[in-house]
C-alpha cells in the first residue's frame, strides 16, 4: 500500500518535486530544532562563558546595582562583592538601603559598599546629577553595571483599567532609569576598554502579556534596546547582556516557594554571574536565558505553536491571576471591616 503510494508519487514529476521539496525543509527544520537545543545543553553543561576577572574582578574595580535592596538585585550586589568588586546600590528606602549594605559587607568583608538614595519613579534631574557627581567621585573605574530596578502592574489589569500613575511609574523605572544611568557609565567603560552591562528583562519582553501590557511593553524595550546598545559597544570590548527571565522567587513575582521553572533569587543570579556572555536558551542576540529551567522554558516557546498561541496563553493565565487576586482583596477588605 506505502510502497503503491510512493510510485504514484514518483511517477508524476510536479508531485515527486513537491514531495522532495516537502522533506528537504521538514529536515532542514527539524534540524534548526535539535541543534538549537544541542545548543542549549552545551551552554548549560558546558559553556564556563567568560570569566568576571576580564570585568576587573579582584581588582578594585566597582559594580554598581539598581534596586539593590531586594531580590535579585540585592543578590547580584552580594555575589559581585563576593566576586570581587567594590559595589555602590542605588535603592528609594534608606533602611533597606542600610541593611542591603550590612548584607553585603557580611559576605565580603574586604568590598567597599556605597549606597545611593533615589526613587527612580519620581527622580528629578537634579537628582540624576547628584548620582553622576557620586559615580564620578568613585575611586576606582565602573567595569560593571547590573540594571535591575523593575516595577510591574500591582496585579494583572486591562490597560485602560490602569491608573496613569502606575504607568508613569513603570516607564520612569524600568526604560528612563536604565537609559540614564547606563549614558552615565558607558563613556567611561569604552576609554577603559572594558564592562559589563547587565539587563533585566522578562519573557513579558519576548512574548507580549496581556493585562501587563505597559511592563511587558517596557520590557520589550529592554530586549530591543540591549540588542542594538549590545552591537555598538562589543567592538569597544563592553559586553552588554539581556537576560530574558521567567520567574523568580521574590516579592515582584508574588511567589514565595521556590520549584523547578522557579529559583530562588540568589540562584537565578549565580547562574547568570557563571554564565556571562552564554545565550542558554535564548535565539535572540546579546540575550541569555541562563539557568536549565529558563533555557528549556525560553526554547520550548521559540520552536512550539505560534506566536498567537503564546500570547493567548498569557491572556488566559493572567485572567485567571487577575481573577485570583481581586478575590483576595474582598477578603482582605472585608477582614478589614469585621
Ligand atoms: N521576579 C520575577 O519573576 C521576574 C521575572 C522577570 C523579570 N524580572 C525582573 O527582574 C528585576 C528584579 O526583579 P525582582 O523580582 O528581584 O524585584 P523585587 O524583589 O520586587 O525588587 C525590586 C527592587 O527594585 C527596587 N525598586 C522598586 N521601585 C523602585 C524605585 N521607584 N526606585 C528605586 N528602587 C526601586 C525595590 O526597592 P524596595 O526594596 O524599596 O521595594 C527592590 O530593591 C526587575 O527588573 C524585574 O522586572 C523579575
Amino acid at each position: 500500500m506505502f510502497e503503491a503510494q510512493v510510485q504514484q508519487i514518483l511517477s508524476n514529476p510536479p508531485l515527486a518535486i513537491a514531495a522532495a521539496l516537502a522533506l528537504i525543509v521538514g529536515a532542514v527544520s527539524l534540524g534548526k530544532t535539535v541543534l538549537s537545543l544541542l545548543t542549549l545543553i552545551f551552554d548549560i553543561f558546558l559553556n564556563p562563558g567568560l570569566p568576571l576577572s576580564r570585568f576587573g574582578a579582584g581588582q578594585g574595580h566597582w559594580a554598581i546595582v539598581t534596586g539593590a535592596t531586594d531580590g535579585m538585585g540585592k543578590c547580584f550586589a552580594i555575589e559581585l562583592a563576593r566576586r570581587g568588586f567594590h559595589v555602590l546600590i542605588v535603592g528609594r528606602n534608606p533602611a533597606k538601603l542600610d541593611a542591603a549594605r550590612a548584607e553585603i559587607r557580611a559576605a565580603n568583608p574586604d568590598a567597599e559598599v556605597r549606597t545611593h538614595q533615589l526613587d527612580f519613579a519620581h527622580a528629578t534631574a537634579a537628582e540624576y546629577t547628584d548620582l553622576q557627581t557620586q559615580l564620578e567621585a568613585l575611586p576606582s573605574s565602573i567595569s560593571v553595571l547590573v540594571n535591575n530596578v523593575g516595577v510591574s502592574h500591582d496585579i494583572p489589569t486591562p490597560f485602560h483599567l490602569e491608573s496613569l500613575e502606575r504607568i508613569h511609574d513603570i516607564v520612569e523605572v524600568n526604560i528612563n532609569a536604565m537609559l540614564r544611568i547606563t549614558h552615565m557609565v558607558v563613556p567611561g567603560m569604552i576609554s577603559q576598554g572594558r564592562g559589563l552591562i547587565i539587563n533585566s528583562g522578562s519573557f513579558s519582553g519576548s512574548v507580549p502579556s496581556p493585562l501587563l501590557s505597559v511592563y511587558s511593553g517596557s520590557k520589550s524595550f529592554v530586549s530591543t534596546w540591549s540588542q542594538a546598545l549590545g552591537a555598538e559597544l562589543q567592538a569597544k570590548g563592553v559586553i552588554v547582556e539581556h537576560l530574558n527571565t521567567y520567574f523568580v522567587v521574590s516579592a515582584m513575582s508574588k511567589i514565595r516557594r521556590p520549584s523547578f521553572f522557579i529559583p530562588m533569587p540568589d540562584t537565578y543570579v549565580r547562574s547568570v554571574l557563571s554564565r556571562i556572555g552564554v545565550r542558554g536558551g535564548s535565539s535572540v542576540p546579546f540575550t541569555s536565558s541562563p539557568i536549565l529551567s529558563h533555557a528549556l522554558a525560553n526554547w520550548t516557546v521559540d520552536n512550539f505553536f505560534s506566536r498567537q498561541f503564546w500570547v493567548m496563553y498569557n491572556y488566559t493565565m493572567h485572567v485567571d491571576i487577575r481573577k485570583r487576586a481581586l478575590k483576595k482583596r474582598e477578603r482582605e477588605a472585608a477582614a478589614k471591616q469585621n
